[in-house]
């Protein structure tokens, strides 16, 4: 059975930056406030014309590159995401035309800050299942459009940004150890975005009643999230015979310094094995674990070898971890250049849309 290693690895967020004092301009908070209760001083947003799939094909490309990967090898894409682009198409198939991954099934997964872990166990189980060898896994969210910039409860916490995996088969043992899965929507309603899906379509109403943004039970929220991130951690080392003295390090979704802390504690692992970057970036929903991970190994802090546990939580409600032992990219052959499939890719989607274009035109003469 093929092992899936993870070998690629890439982040992008928006350049725009807003800080705690461009927030208190807005609605009656300070800097203070926020540090304290969450952690967070800063966090990036989106540009009125970046999407989901914008940051995604940046932080694809990257990852790609680290891989040395074609994106016309890769054979799966899953998009992570809780703010996509449309209810359908699939974000995953947008990032799939414009990176021109010509051979990958593409699709989108919502399981909100828990789904970049989900995600990356449906790609290692279609690797060590056989039935793929290369697959490319996204967490990306512009949830700033979601956000209502009046509701001091919810937009302090989050920011934007996009973050990948590449995923490959290997013989060599490795890769993704374990994961864990679950949910419980019992508590579906203490974090929701309802407006513009089939119960609540787009109305007058659902404008008025601002059902198209994130509401949420901060405390219900901080409750579970402290009662489950230790104990996922536990259930996905157990299988593998291992302990948190075993794990280099623990990489959790990044919502607020006061959770990662009492998880800390809940696992008695002191704070310096926990990779901590809330501070710059806010929640950025299933993005923030790939993109902690990306500045990990960029700050030379995860390496090849160490054994790291990946744990989320979020709507739904969702939770899960992950262990993984760390990879690295596999010695390269030959150099690619992803990058420079963006100019075919984008020849590719014109002359493909011509073609369909023409085709309905001469249908329509038949008929
Ligand atoms: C949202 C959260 C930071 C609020 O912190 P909290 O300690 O629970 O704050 P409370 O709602 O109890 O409010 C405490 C006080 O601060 C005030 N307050 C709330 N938000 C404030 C803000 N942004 N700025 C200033 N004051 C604020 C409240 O009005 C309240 O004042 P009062 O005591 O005079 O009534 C916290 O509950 C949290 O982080 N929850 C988890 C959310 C999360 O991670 N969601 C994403 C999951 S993926």
């Amino acid at each position: 059975m093929p092992f899936a290693h993870i070998t690629g690895w890439g982040m992008y967020v928006p350049e725009p930056v807003l800080t705690n004092n461009d927030i208190a301009k807005l609605i009656d908070t300070n800097d203070e406030w926020i540090r304290d209760h969450t952690g967070i001083r800063e966090r990036h947003i989106a540009r009125e014309t970046e999407f989901p799939s914008t940051l995604a094909v940046e932080a694809s490309l990257r990852a790609l590159q680290v891989a040395n990967l074609a994106p016309t090898e890769l054979d799966l894409i899953i998009c992570s995401t809780s703010s996509p682009e449309y209810i359908f198409p699939a974000t995953a198939c947008l990032i799939q035309d414009q990176i021109g991954a010509t051979k990958a099934g593409a699709f989108d997964l919502l399981a909100a800050c828990s789904g970049f872990i989900f995600a990356t166990n449906m790609a290692a189980q279609a690797i060590r299942s056989g039935s793929i060898k290369n697959a490319l896994v996204i967490g990306s969210e512009t949830l700033s459009r979601f956000v209502d910039w009046k509701d001091r409860n919810t937009c302090i916490l989050f920011g934007d940004g996009a973050g990948a995996f590449v995923l490959q088969a290997s013989d060599k043992p490795g890769g993704v150890l374990s994961a864990v899965m679950h949910s419980d929507g019992s508590g579906s309603d203490s974090l929701t975005l309802l407006g513009g899906g089939s119960r609540h379509p787009a109305t007058e109403q659902t404008l008025h009643e601002g059902k198209h943004f994130v509401q949420m039970d901060g405390k219900a929220v901080f409750r579970f999230a402290t009662r489950v991130m230790g104990r996922a951690v536990q259930e996905a080392l157990e299988p593998l015979g291992l302990t948190t003295n075993d794990v280099q390090w623990i990489i959790p979704h990044q919502a607020n310094y006061r959770i990662i802390e009492t998880a800390a504690k809940y696992l008695k692992m002191p704070l310096d094995k926990f990779v901590i970057n809330v501070q710059n970036y806010g929640n950025t929903s299933t993005a923030s674990i790939p993109i902690a991970t990306v500045e990990a190994v960029e700050k030379g802090q995860l390496k090849s070898g160490d054994k790291t546990v990946f744990v989320g939580f979020g709507a739904g409600l969702t939770w899960g971890a992950m262990v993984v032992e760390w990879t690295g990219p596999i010695p390269a052959t030959k150099h690619i250049h992803p990058k420079q499939y963006r100019l075919f890719a984008r020849l590719r989607s014109i002359a493909r849309r011509a073609i369909r274009y023409i085709e309905g035109f001469l249908s329509r003469k038949e008929l």
